[in-house]
């Protein structure tokens, strides 16, 4: 009989070493030849579930076996979100410090639910969340903590600015009360869909969502935005929550923050401001133009799993207004509660929905102190500068269009030759273009070196690259240009 099956406990603490040493190994051999993968596996959907086993293994394996079957199965079919030529959506890079970060987190097996469950995830939580609110200069009277992502942020945020309405959602519901009135939330309409998907989790369903229109920089207006206000206060619907993005997801549009706060403010309105992917850049203290007035927000959200570097995954939350969140969420029971009753200065469950949490303060702070904040702020304005650069090679071009201007790393842009620069038929003037540029998107990501994604910008199809991805130099944004002009032509011909 194995060892695996005569046995009652875990893997022997020698035999786990020297896997793990193995797995390490793997680990740095997948991460120096990355580059040399296709960024995305050349496979069709549905095509790798077939190579399982259909049925749950009945006898232990061998580990060795399990690890070849890693390499052969796993990693040439992942999508190679560390490779440097990932400029699609929001790079997430897993550092090394960060991985060695999840490798600790797994081993000491945390649960930052109580402080009870977990003193040091808990306390070094609050002292990570700390570190970043003052490397992003924001107030002490943001306090925080760190969730899964920004969807589970925003919605922990909207939550507390359900509550902070007083009608006490969390206690009684909202349905089938006369007293309470139709609610409603503003945001532009480049906002991201996870606050869509809050108020629809919240109770509180698409309809509370007034998406205020944008200026020609895919910003809202605020003018539109008071006036959508006033509009419902007169139909006697109650605005609770107003959401401003700093870096959308479409085009990284900076929303006006100081003109939104001041219409929060008058209106005694939640702010929450989504700063997911452009956050970071505001540790960069000559880059926080974009970020006036975030101070004044009731909360923000910004991911460290996008450009700070940190494995999947790890989103902060920080918020002026923790006890809106406690009125959200806490709830206690007695195979929760301590012994002897007491009661903790910080149990983190009592601001999410969740009780279970990971550790994710741990890999935050090996990471924090491996790069120091320095040298966080030298990486992001090297991204910021490559889209710069990048940008002004699209300017100079003649077949090729910004469609966007660049506050931060991604460039929005499209191909437009000549034959489809002027004309009367604007209508099938654009449809061609969308669907040319549709074919030159497939047909660079089809190079596997370079993988773009795109988006709809004023109805137009648009190319973005965004760079944010660790290991992204300068030699990959030449081939990520050359690859476009290249293909482009082919197309052309
Ligand atoms: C502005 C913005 N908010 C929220 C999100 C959602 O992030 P997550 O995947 O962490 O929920 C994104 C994702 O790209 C984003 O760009």
């Amino acid at each position: 009989m194995s060892e695996q099956l005569s046995g009652l406990t875990d893997m022997d603490p020698e035999d786990f070493r020297a896997a793990a040493h193995a797995v390490v190994d793997q680990m740095a051999d997948y991460l120096a030849t990355v580059e040399r993968r296709p960024v995305m596996p050349p496979i069709t959907p549905g095509s790798l579930k077939p190579l399982f086993p259909a049925s749950p293994p009945e006898q232990p394996e061998p580990l060795a076996a399990i690890l070849d079957d890693y390499r052969r199965l796993v990693e040439p079919n992942a999508t190679h979100w560390q490779h440097p030529g990932f400029m699609a959506l929001f790079a997430t890079t897993a550092s090394a410090p960060g991985i060695l970060g999840e490798m600790l987190t797994a081993a000491i097996g945390q649960n930052a639910m109580l402080w009870r469950t977990s003193p040091i995830g808990t306390e070094l939580e609050q002292v990570v969340v700390d570190w970043l609110r003052q490397g992003v200069g924001l107030p002490p009277e943001f306090d925080g903590m760190l969730t899964d992502t920004a969807s589970t942020s925003s919605l922990i945020a909207l939550a507390g600015a359900r509550e902070a309405s007083g009608f006490s959602a969390a206690a009684e519901g909202l349905a089938g009360r006369d007293e309470v009135p139709s609610l409603r939330i503003y945001l532009s309409r480049e906002a991201h869909n996870s606050i869509d998907k809050a108020a629809m989790t919240l109770g509180l369903g698409r309809a509370s969502l007034v998406h205020i229109p944008v200026d020609e920089a895919y910003a809202m207006r605020p003018d539109a935005l008071a006036e959508a206000i006033e509009t419902d206060r007169s139909a006697a619907r109650r605005p609770i929550a107003i959401v401003a993005t700093v870096g959308t997801t479409s085009s990284t549009a900076v929303d006006p923050v100081p003109a939104i706060a001041a219409v929060a403010e008058r209106e005694g309105l939640w702010l929450h401001v989504d700063s997911a992917y452009a956050g970071p850049v505001a540790l960069i203290a000559g880059r926080r133009a974009p970020f006036a007035g975030w101070e004044r927000a009731d909360s923000i959200v910004i991911n460290p799993h996008k450009w700070l570097f940190t494995p999947l995954d790890a989103s902060l939350l920080l918020t002026r207004r923790l006890d809106a969140l406690r009125t959200a969420f806490s709830l206690s029971r007695a195979y929760i509660e301590a012994p002897d009753g007491s009661v903790a200065p910080r149990d983190y469950t009592d601001f999410t929905p969740q009780l279970g949490r990971r550790f994710r303060a741990l890999k935050l702070w090996i990471q924090l102190r491996w790069f120091g904040l320095e040298g966080l702020r030298r990486r992001i304005d090297h991204h910021i500068e490559l889209a710069q650069e990048f940008a002004s090679w699209i300017d100079a071009d003649p077949e090729f269009e910004r469609l966007a201007p660049v506050p931060f790393s991604t460039v929005c842009f499209r191909y437009r030759p000549a034959a489809l620069r002027d004309g009367t038929d604007a209508g099938s003037i654009s449809e061609r273009l969308d669907a040319l540029n549709a074919r030159l998107i497939t047909a660079v990501n089809g190079t596997g070196e370079v993988f773009l994604s795109h988006t709809k910008l004023g109805g137009r199809y648009t190319i973005r690259m965004a760079i944010g991805n660790l290991r992204t130099e300068r030699r990959h944004i030449e081939r990520a240009w050359q690859l476009l002009r290249r293909e482009a032509a082919a197309l052309d011909g």
